[in-house]
């Protein structure tokens, strides 16, 4: 097993996924599914392992919506999708195809939905629609806020129409910064990725490590190091696995740290940590400068800070004094996965590996 950070990885080298697939499987024998979790986590590697192995009597098409600018082109990757499936049985589209060329794009959808199950085939279909808000923004830009709700408000109504429509939605922007406040996506169920399990990641760099020939001092040390040390980010493992090869041999547990720090300073950002500042104004637009605060004052705190504490401190740095607002954006800011809030009511950050690169990157 080689080192493949950010590409396509082959289904047998998919780690500590099994137990997450099957529990989506079985959800889906209910209702389609919205599926959120933070960045390079791994959810297109999950989408790729179910397209590539699904349960057996499914058929399943997987499409990255990013490139997709407007509803035609999504009625049109929609309608191709459906082609795909129907003419493995060598069954035609009569109902969608006059649209296919040009026709309105909510007619298109609902006639190839309408010959999708017209066709009567006994396998199940499922749609994995990956980089959905990302979409959703670019027809937001282009053609409006009110057409986005339209497009939601039709697949909604498919869904109620076709009680056996499948899809799910993913991607890497949090679809409540897309949809506020709607209820369009309500119908599907809220499903999270999470990170791997310590043992799960710890065997990841393990297998990794193996795989790419490096000689280690001792291998079970140095791969529970490195787990740890990514967070459980399958991303990161691949990556400081990576690095490791041009370290002199037999490698430490200390060369394993040294790697993650030069990676976190290294100016070109090989890990793209920026982006977890850089997404800060359009996620919360006049409260940047709050939420920028409140990462200086958890990541420099030892431990989990109370709503009042940190209230207390945000006062003392900015002209900031309102506590329900304060709320909001707590919530907002575990939503986007930068917080957890404990038991307690108390708040922590979310991922110490980001933590630490904040903390080095604001020069705290
Ligand atoms: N279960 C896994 N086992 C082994 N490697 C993994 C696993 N999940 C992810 N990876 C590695 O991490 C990289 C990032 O994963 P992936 O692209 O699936 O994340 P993502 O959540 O879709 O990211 P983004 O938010 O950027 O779209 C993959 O290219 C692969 O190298
Ligand atoms: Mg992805």
């Amino acid at each position: 097993m080689l080192t493949n950070p950010g590409g396509i990885i082959a289904p047998e080298d998919v780690v500590g996924r099994d137990g997450l697939i099957a529990s989506l499987w079985k959800s889906l024998e209910q209702q389609s599914l919205r599926i959120s979790a933070e960045r390079r986590i791994g959810k297109t590697t999950v989408l790729n392992k179910m397209e590539v192995e699904p349960e057996p009597g499914w058929r399943v098409s997987r499409k990255d919506l990013a490139g997709c600018r407007s509803t035609s082109e999504f009625a049109g990757v929609v309608h191709l999708q459906v082609q795909t499936f129907l003419s493995s049985f060598g069954r035609t589209l009569p109902r969608s195809r006059p649209f296919a060329n040009g026709g309105p794009w909510k007619k298109l959808l609902e006639e190839s939905i309408g010959d999708l199950f017209d066709a009567r085939i006994q396998e199940k279909f499922l749609f994995l629609w990956d980089e959905v808000p990302y979409m959703l923004q670019n027809i937001q830009k282009a053609e409006g806020p009110a057409v986005m709700l339209e497009l939601l408000d039709s697949l909604r109504a498919l869904h109620q129409h076709h009680p056996a429509l499948r899809v799910v939605f993913t991607g890497s922007i949090g679809l409540h910064h897309v949809l506020p406040g709607t209820t369009s996506v309500n119908h599907m169920r809220a499903e999270e990725v999470p990170l791997l399990a310590a043992e799960d990641a710890a065997l990841l760099a393990r297998r990794l490590l193996i795989g790419e020939e490096i000689v280690a001092a001792d291998l079970l040390e140095l791969s529970n190091t490195i787990a740890f040390e990514a967070d459980n980010f399958p991303f990161y493992i691949h990556h400081i696995v990576r690095a490791l090869k041009f370290q002199p041999q037999p490698v430490t547990v200390a060369a394993a740290r040294r790697v993650v720090i030069e990676h976190l300073v290294h100016a070109e950002d090989p890990w793209e940590l920026r982006h977890y500042q850089k997404r800060i104004p359009d996620y919360y637009q006049n409260n940047s400068e709050v939420v920028q605060t409140i990462l200086d004052i958890l990541v420099l705190s030892t431990t989990a800070m109370s709503v009042s504490d940190l209230l207390d401190q945000l006062k003392r740095r900015i002209p900031f004094d309102d506590r329900r607002k304060l709320l909001h954006i707590l919530r907002f800011m575990s939503q986007d996965h930068y917080l957890k809030q404990q038991e307690n009511g108390a708040y922590h950050i979310r991922f110490p590996l980001i933590g630490r690169w904040w903390k080095l990157s604001q020069g705290l």
